[in-house]
């Protein structure tokens, strides 16, 4: 691949066109489940079914894993959630706007009020039956989680992250200089962006997937880039990157950030010449 490129469309379309076998690691963090909105049924991450999402996402990943290298690894963070169909729960969520808000609540499908879901494993279990080597579960610590006013529970204060492989032989370049990264649990403040609705990564957290899954001058992908941080580390550690973002304000959003940290650094960022709005791809491989 000549060039870093941002593609903007859905992930599982853009994959679709994306050659075999260039990638050298996938870090990335698709949409949690997430039901309360209204309207949004075809969109990932509102699906009314859990087993539709999962089903949605091993597709993605499938395709992940077709551009991955033999020894390509992935890196999926990924979060839970707890059933309810309590009004207070459903509006708890301040950036959702309450007119946006399903109504009246309704039960996630196939689970009682209160119930933990279990999203990461039953994804990372489906992901497993579907090919993938899973390889390790990092809980990903967060000392600065979101508050949640319960008292019959502990406050969810962890994320998930699953390293699966392609093979059963992949790389994985150890940072030796990093030794709280060969341990599986990471403490890693999270980071909030007042432009983005999603949680955006933490760099100290793609930083440590990246070392240890690519060498200098490799490909790495997001597929679900959102502000970009995947491309903002990928070019401070002289990787290249591709991204795939659905939204176009973050497509622009991600762009703005890479440019202006390579301008800050002097470091070699994104080509915004070459970022191509899908379907207008012109990938050089
Ligand atoms: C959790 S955010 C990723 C945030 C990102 N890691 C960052 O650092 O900013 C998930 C992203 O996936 C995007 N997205 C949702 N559905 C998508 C789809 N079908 N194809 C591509 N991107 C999608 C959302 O717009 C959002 O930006």
């Amino acid at each position: 691949m000549q060039s870093n490129a941002i593609l903007c469309g859905d992930s599982l379309t853009v994959l679709r066109t994306l050659p075999d076998d260039f990638i050298s690691c996938c870090i990335t963090s698709p949409p949690y489940w997430d039901t309360r909105f209204s309207g949004f049924t075809d969109r990932l991450g509102y699906e009314e079914d859990y087993r539709e999402y999962i089903e949605h996402l091993v597709q993605v990943f499938r395709e992940v894993r077709r551009t991955l290298t033999p020894s390509g690894t992935l890196w999926l963070v990924i979060g839970d959630t707890y059933a309810s169909d309590d009004e207070l729960w459903w509006a708890m969520c301040k950036e959702v706007p309450e007119k946006e808000l399903k109504y009246p609540p309704a039960l996630q499908q196939g689970f009682k009020n209160k119930d933990l879901i279990g999203i990461p494993w039953r994804l990372a279990m489906e992901l497993q039956n579907d090919g993938w080597y899973l390889r390790s579960d990092i809980i990903w610590s967060i000392p600065n989680h979101r508050p949640e006013p319960v008292r019959d529970r502990p406050v969810r204060s962890h994320d998930y992250v699953f390293l699966f492989a392609k093979s059963e032989q992949y790389a994985y370049h150890g940072c030796i200089e990093d030794s709280a990264s060969r341990k599986t649990v990471w403490e890693i403040p999270m980071v909030t962006n007042p432009s983005i609705n999603y949680a955006v990564f933490p760099e100290p957290l793609v930083a440590r997937c990246m070392c240890a899954g690519s060498a200098k001058n490799e490909v790495v992908l997001d597929p679900f880039f959102g502000s970009g941080t995947v491309g903002i580390v990928a070019t401070r550690l002289m990787r290249r990157y591709v991204g795939i973002e659905l939204n176009p304000d973050y497509v622009t959003l991600a762009e703005k950030r890479i440019r202006e940290m390579a301008q800050k650094e002097g470091k070699c960022g994104c080509d915004i010449s070459k970022s191509m709005l899908y379907p207008c791809l012109n990938v050089k491989i």
